[in-house]
């Protein structure tokens, strides 16, 4: 059973910031997630939708206003003992990679540095020394022969290396998760799919879980075996990279699946506005004014107009298969799934 159980869990997950106004922001507002044994998770949404608030919340970098984290089974200590612990099983490769690795640090001791603290040398089931580890780790991310790149600091390295360093890093802690916040965005395209082919490869040599926070389906569609979309502060539609991307459900997810270069093409659905601020999410579906359903006259066909702008969403449950968070949706779902034995009613053309 143990071997089913997820290795994180996000339940009921929020997280408020206090703007200088005093407002509060609710940048998660409840969010069900669980990230299962070496998957690659995608986290997909605008700018502004919550996936670093719940990827630092994961990690235990930020506190939950409510709601837990919850690492095999248990909710996370935040005692600093107990976070080192949890710190070993799960690392973070963050966004910037140029700012995340200390200038004055040569890459041996910036690898060196997570190897020390968590006590890996004499942990080390081989009996190898600091430098083995430290070797073996940038040799597995692909900088090779490691020797080489031992004394040398951040300022000489390309964009690409600096990457591969903090996934070394993070890997020498033999992890069972990683999660990595736009780990590419800031790299030349070029050297992208290289870093992404490296993050698959290690998921393959080791097992480790990935997370992987981006703006980019594109990217997602490449590397992950489930997406969860997110819109302002919530998880919207959550399923298999293929039900999420080749039917995706919810208009959310529609519409920035149009916009995708790489993705053939129907019709480009362009937002209307900018994803509101989180000091005030407009009630109901949190998405309808933006939704091209509403705007289209969809969802008053289906009948639904009234709830898409009154009627909040129930939280999308972390397990089961394609779930989405849509009040059309829901009608349309029952219309394309009938009962066993029931006819068809007619409106099945109903589109967004
Ligand atoms: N430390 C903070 N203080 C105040 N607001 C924040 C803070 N961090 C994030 N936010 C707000 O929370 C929302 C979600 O941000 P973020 O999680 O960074 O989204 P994403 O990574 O999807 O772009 C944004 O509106 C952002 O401005
Ligand atoms: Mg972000």
């Amino acid at each position: 059973m143990t071997a089913d159980r997820p290795v994180l869990e996000a339940r009921e997950l929020s997280v408020d910031f206090v703007t200088r106004s005093g407002t509060a922001a609710r940048a998660l507002d409840g969010v069900d997630l669980a990230v299962r044994r070496g998957e690659v998770l995608a986290l997909v949404g605008e700018s502004g939708s919550g996936k670093t608030t719940l990827a630092r919340a994961l990690m235990g970098l930020q506190r939950p206003s409510r709601g837990q984290v919850v690492s095999e089974g248990k909710a996370l200590d935040y005692a600093p003992r107990a976070l080192r612990a949890f710190r070993r099983k799960v690392q973070m490769v963050l966004q910037d990679a140029a700012g995340s690795l200390n200038p004055r640090q040569t890459v041996y001791e910036s690898v060196a540095e997570g190897i020390r603290l968590h006590g890996r040398v004499a942990a080390d089931p081989d009996g190898r020394t600091e430098v083995d580890l430290v070797g073996a780790a940038l040799a597995e991310a692909g900088l090779r022969p490691p020797e080489r790149l031992f004394q040398r600091y951040p300022h000489e390295l390309s964009g690409g290396q600096k990457q591969r360093v903090l996934i070394a890093g993070a890997l020498a802690l033999r992890p069972q998760l990683l999660i990595a916040d736009e780990p590419v965005s800031s790299l030349d395209a070029s050297i992208r799919g290289e870093i992404l082919a490296l993050l698959l490869r290690l998921r393959e040599e080791t097992g480790v879980g990935i997370v992987v926070v981006t703006h980019d389906l594109g990217l997602a569609w490449n590397i992950a075996d489930r997406i969860a979309v997110m819109y302002l502060g919530r998880v919207v539609e959550c399923g298999t990279t293929e039900e999420v991307l080749e039917s995706p459900r919810h208009p959310y997810t529609q519409a920035l699946l149009s916009v995708v270069p790489e993705i053939e093409h129907i019709e480009p659905v362009v937002l209307t506005g900018e994803i509101p601020d989180p000091t005030r999410i407009p009630g109901g579906c949190r998405f309808h004014p933006r939704c091209p359903g509403v705007a289209d006259g969809s969802a008053a066909a289906a009948g639904v107009e009234e709830a898409c702008r009154n009627e909040g969403l129930d939280v999308l449950p972390a397990e089961g298969d394609h779930r989405v968070a849509c009040h059309l949706d829901a009608v349309l779902a029952t219309r394309r799934e009938p009962a066993p034995g029931t006819p068809r009613t007619a409106g099945d053309g109903v589109r967004y």
